[in-house]
């Protein structure tokens, strides 16, 4: 019935955090009518670093509560984790055996997550990004809703495509758009304005978690990194202060209003007013997804419907088109 479908996923890693909500979550709910929508715990790629077991189903269960908790609907979408449907492994081993070495040498996100001791980084971390294409591609999916983190991969993930089309001489992976939308494309880190904000950060005052309570908020918002210059009345006044500007943007995409807006109304002051709003509108706006998110991890067998229901739905949609890859592939 739909023409597009949109896959994205997010890694049971730890604790979902403002990044993954403005970034990607909030921006599913408001697709999720359009488009035919496959959305995924990838359990898999967070094993790509290590992970308790036990922990790991928790944090599995937390992701699925917290799309849902933020109105990604179970009736309007497919909820599932990623390890329940094989085919994503399988395709991703053949996509193994189509990207280049000289593609994945050049993913930044590879250079920083596995650090200075690059040796020492799991295998799997390396080929990632080949497992994310093949997310993507066992569903044929069209259109890809992401924070600007995930850019570089979904480039990658389209040269994948391509290269396989062009040497199987096949017309039969679609090129994958990217939608990157909202105010806060790249919520950065609040101790610093270089890195992004992410649940596997160690430092817990550097990310709002979509757990955090009152008080942890509002005193996150408070100690975080500024400059010393007062507000900018305009956008352009931000460039060169991403501590600024990251903080304004997160402002302008939780209350929905554009940069612009926001530096017109506090341009010209120091942070202190504004950094206490921003802690109200976030505990305003998180406030009730952060309790019915609690709700919902309290009703294991609930979430373990939603994703056990929504896994049988993604292999309806994968298991016709791993076939016809194996006829391509010649197995
Ligand atoms: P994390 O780094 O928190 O583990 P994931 O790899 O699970 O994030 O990413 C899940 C989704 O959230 C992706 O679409 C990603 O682009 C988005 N995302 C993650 N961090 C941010 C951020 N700081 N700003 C915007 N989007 C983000
Ligand atoms: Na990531």
């Amino acid at each position: 019935e739909f023409k597009q479908r949109i896959f994205s996923g997010v890694q049971p890693s730890g604790n979902l955090t403002l990044g993954n909500y403005l970034g990607a979550i909030r921006n599913w709910v408001g697709l999720q009518k359009n488009y035919e929508s496959i959305f995924c715990v990838v359990d898999l790629h967070a094993i790509t670093v290590w992970q308790d077991p036990e922990q790991l189903r928790k944090a599995t269960r937390e992701v699925a509560a917290g799309m849902i908790a933020s109105g990604v609907d179970p009736k309007e979408c497919i909820i599932f984790n990623q390890s329940q449907v094989p085919a994503h492994a399988e395709l991703a081993w053949i996509f193994n055996c189509v990207a280049r070495l000289g593609w994945l040498n050049r993913m930044t996100q590879f250079k920083e997550k596995a650090g200075k001791n690059r040796e020492r980084a799991s295998s799997g971390l390396y080929v990632y990004p080949n497992l994310m294409a093949a997310d993507i591609m066992i569903y044929k999916a069209t259109h890809v809703p992401v924070g600007e983190d995930q850019k570089q991969h979904l480039e990658l993930a389209r040269d994948i495509a391509q290269k396989f089309n062009n040497d199987y001489g096949v017309d039969f992976f679609p090129m994958v758009e990217p939608l990157i939308l909202g105010e806060a494309k790249r919520v950065m880190s609040l101790r610093d304005g270089n890195s992004k904000m992410s649940k596997s950060d160690p430092s817990d005052n550097s990310r709002i978690n979509m757990t955090d309570d009152r008080d942890t908020i509002a005193k996150k918002i408070r100690k975080a990194k500024t400059d010393s210059e007062p507000m900018a009345e305009t956008p352009d006044g931000l460039e060169g202060r991403a501590e600024a500007k990251n903080l304004i943007s997160i402002f302008a995409a939780l209350s929905d209003r554009s940069v612009a807006d926001i530096c017109t109304e506090y341009g010209g002051q120091g942070f202190a007013q504004f950094k206490s709003d921003l802690a109200d509108l976030s505990v305003s706006v998180l406030g009730p997804i952060t309790e019915e998110m609690k709700r919902l991890c309290d009703e294991k067998t609930y979430i373990d419907q939603v994703l056990k229901e929504g896994s049988e739905k993604a292999r309806k949609i994968s298991d016709p088109i791993l076939k016809d890859v194996h006829k391509i592939v010649g197995f």
